[in-house]
């Protein structure tokens, strides 16, 4: 499998938490449909027809990898887009109390810090304990109410897995709304949207091997029904003229002007492919070994949590975390520094920033050697 990723001969690649290379069936479907080129639920010539049809497919396909409807699949440009989406349609009051967590990444964080600014309502935020979620305060916040629970489903740098089941099912006795983050999730966890029993998730195509600018918001259908549009303009509508303008069901109705045509054709190759060839247990294997081998190194402090899958974070006592990156890109390993928009995660454990390893389909033992050995000798060179 790793022949489909040619430049994994050229670089140990441990930042799949960033984006993930993509392997060479899902680039040539990206060929393929540029080469035939029409647009989508508009034009009735042949070629504007199958377009159609591999959009519809692809929203399929979405649809099936993370168990809901069709008609609950909306397609974004990516897992900020979807949340901001969810974030400012839903109804909210002075009288409404958010909650979110001091785990998240910006992306589940800001916007519903600006909107409880904009409506005057409440936000509060679960503390994290042991580099997770500290699920003692989130039910002692949630059972003093909550209207909506933000929340992601797996940390992009710690790797702690949230129980979004206990979670949901807390906010549903007091009637919110639970929205997930799960652009690091849908790569190294089944998803079953209607068994977590939430109301929207949202990810991106391109840290499951697809292509950048696509990505899908799942919407429990009998709330995309209430909900009104984002985004105003073509194929969004019902009908429209001078004095007043009806709006489209779901999910054309969060889906204004010409969609990410190719990209879904590519996110529907991604998908095929993942599923065939992802292995959890393969992945868990090297988490483990990753984390045994980068415990051994001197003066690291490890940011992981019991239930972590997929990435952790590290620091070195005394070396910055920007020169330990640049020594590893000088010998060719690709590792992120810094607060991996996670400021208030970074500003909880202590940190400005932090070292980053996160683990794609391709990662091997000899990639986590070849690190473990590259860190080895930046403490030697840089402390
Ligand atoms: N959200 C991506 C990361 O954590 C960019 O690296």
């Amino acid at each position: 499998m790793r022949e489909e990723f040619p430049i994994l001969h050229e670089i140990v690649y441990l930042d799949s938490a960033a984006t993930t290379q993509k392997p060479t069936s899902v680039i040539k479907s990206i060929e393929q449909a540029y080469k035939r080129s029409a647009n989508v639920h508009r034009s009735a010539h042949r070629l504007a027809r199958e377009n159609t049809a591999s959009f519809e497919d692809a929203r399929n396909t979405v649809a099936s990898f993370i168990g809901c409807n069709r008609e609950e699949v909306v397609f974004t440009s990516g897992t900020t887009h979807g949340i901001n989406l969810i974030a400012q349609t839903i109804p909210l009051t002075p009288k409404s109390i958010i909650i979110c967590s001091e785990l998240e990444h910006h992306a589940n964080f800001v916007i519903w810090q600006q909107r409880a600014k904009q409506v005057g309502c409440t936000i509060k935020y679960i503390r994290v304990k042991n580099n997770g979620l500290d699920y003692e305060h989130a039910k002692e916040l949630i059972s003093q109410g909550c209207s909506v629970l933000a929340i992601t489903h797996l940390s992009n740098v710690t790797g702690a897995v949230t129980d979004v089941t206990l979670l949901s099912s807390l906010v549903k006795k007091q009637g919110g709304l639970v929205i997930v983050d799960g652009a690091q999730a849908v790569a190294h966890l089944p998803v079953n949207v209607h068994d977590l029993g939430i109301d929207a998730y949202a990810f991106g195509a391109h840290k499951l091997y697809g292509p950048t600018g696509i990505g899908a918001l799942f919407i429990r259908s009998s709330l995309a029904k209430t909900l009104p549009p984002f985004l105003y303009g073509g194929e969004m509508i019902e009908h429209v003229s001078v004095t007043e303008t009806t709006f489209a069901q779901p999910p054309s109705r969060f889906e204004a002007g010409t969609p990410a045509i190719v990209q879904s054709i590519g996110f529907k190759a991604a998908i095929d492919w993942f599923t065939k060839n992802y292995s959890h247990s393969r992945e868990q294997e090297i988490y483990a070994y990753v984390k045994k081998m980068l415990s051994t190194l001197p003066k690291i402090r490890i940011f992981t949590h019991p239930t972590s899958i997929a990435c952790l974070s590290f620091v070195i006592e005394g070396v910055h975390v920007d020169d330990i990156c640049a020594f590893l890109d000088s010998q060719n390993i690709a590792i992120r520094s810094g607060h991996h928009c996670t400021q208030p995660l970074h500003t909880s454990l202590g940190i400005p920033s932090s070292l980053r390893v996160s683990l794609g389909i391709y990662s091997t033992k000899e990639d986590i050697d070849a690190c473990f050995l590259a860190l080895q000798e930046a403490i030697q060179v840089l402390s």
